[in-house]
């Protein structure tokens, strides 16, 4: 499969649509970011790699910190972790507060907000130094020791998180928070700063595609069976209110975060990661998903 020609080809065919969608203003140091960037990475499992554009430009990869910080609760937890979220599919926004309440304070799953900063939680009451731990933990399972928070887009988050601290103030009235509620978003916010290019991003994911690998990662231990677990809700969580578009129009597992990022993995085969930050209305990138839609359906390579 020339992988290179078939990403050039996307890159050129999709560009009816670069301007379509904005990016992400709610977070005033993302509405600095010129929108008008696209990047794409694949790898595969046989260590074949392509690349195309900004590939190798950092971005904020927000809700794509998520799956990180699963496999560091289900290694530290186990189906301990399922007590406090669900794991269904929410069918709402990532930050809808309207199922928290009346689901008492149990996120529907570990992608939205609410299920992320209990996850922020289960990581703060578990860890010794829960910022070290979990950047060490991305840093190992991308094999690069470079990766960073960015301070400044999680303070800017901070100023203006009412919404999150909504959803963080309903946990801890419903039992589901343990730790101070402002420790508890700030490191919430700290985690989804963290910046990587679509490169580090595709490499990082290559560790979920492969579950026939040992995934051990700074001490982050998962079976195979918790990787294939992750997987699954990549498939059913992974875009919030459009995962059933995503898996229509794609077919396979992934995670979108507003920086206008988007992971997906295909089992036993590549890991791709894309990036536009011009976001439709579900808050998912218009070129990502665009280009993914057209990679899976010129590869044939969908797990549909
Ligand atoms: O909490 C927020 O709103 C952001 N830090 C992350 C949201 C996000 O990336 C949702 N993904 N599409």
């Amino acid at each position: 499969m020339d992988y290179q020609q078939i990403i050039e080809d996307i890159y050129k065919s999709i560009q009816p649509h670069a301007k379509e969608g904005k990016q992400a203003t709610y977070i005033p140091e993302l509405a600095k970011v010129d929108p008008d960037q696209f990047g794409m990475c694949i790898h595969t499992i046989y260590g074949e790699t392509a690349a195309i554009e900004k590939a190798d430009t950092r971005f904020s990869i927000q809700s794509i910190s998520k799956v990180f910080s699963l496999a560091m609760c289900l290694s530290l937890k186990g189906d301990e972790l399922w007590k406090r979220i669900g794991k269904e599919p929410s069918g709402t926004a990532f930050n809808s507060l309207v199922q928290l309440e009346i689901e008492r304070g149990i996120p529907r799953n570990p992608f939205l907000n609410s299920g992320a900063i209990v996850m922020a939680d289960i990581l703060l009451s578990e860890l010794t130094n829960p910022e070290e731990e979990f950047l060490s933990f991305v840093r190992a399972v991308s094999g690069n020791d470079s990766i960073e928070y960015n301070r400044e887009v999680a303070a800017s988050e901070r100023e203006n998180g009412y919404l999150n601290a909504a959803i963080v103030n309903l946990l801890k009235y419903n039992n589901n928070i343990e730790n101070n509620i402002e420790s508890v978003l700030q490191f919430y916010f700290l985690m989804c700063s963290i910046e990587m290019s679509c490169r580090e991003l595709s490499q990082a994911f290559l560790a979920f595609a492969n579950h026939r690998r040992k995934f051990d990662y700074a001490g982050i231990t998962l079976t195979a069976s918790q990787v294939k677990r992750i997987n699954a809700i990549m498939q059913t969580c992974g875009f919030y209110d459009e995962a059933g578009e995503f898996s229509y129009l794609v077919g396979l597992p992934g995670k979108s975060g507003v920086g206008g990022g988007i992971v997906a993995i295909y089992p036993l085969l590549y890991s791709v990661a894309v990036w536009s930050p011009r976001l439709n209305a579900k808050g998912n990138s218009v070129m990502g998903l665009k280009a993914l839609e057209l990679f899976t359906s010129e590869t044939k390579e969908s797990i549909f």
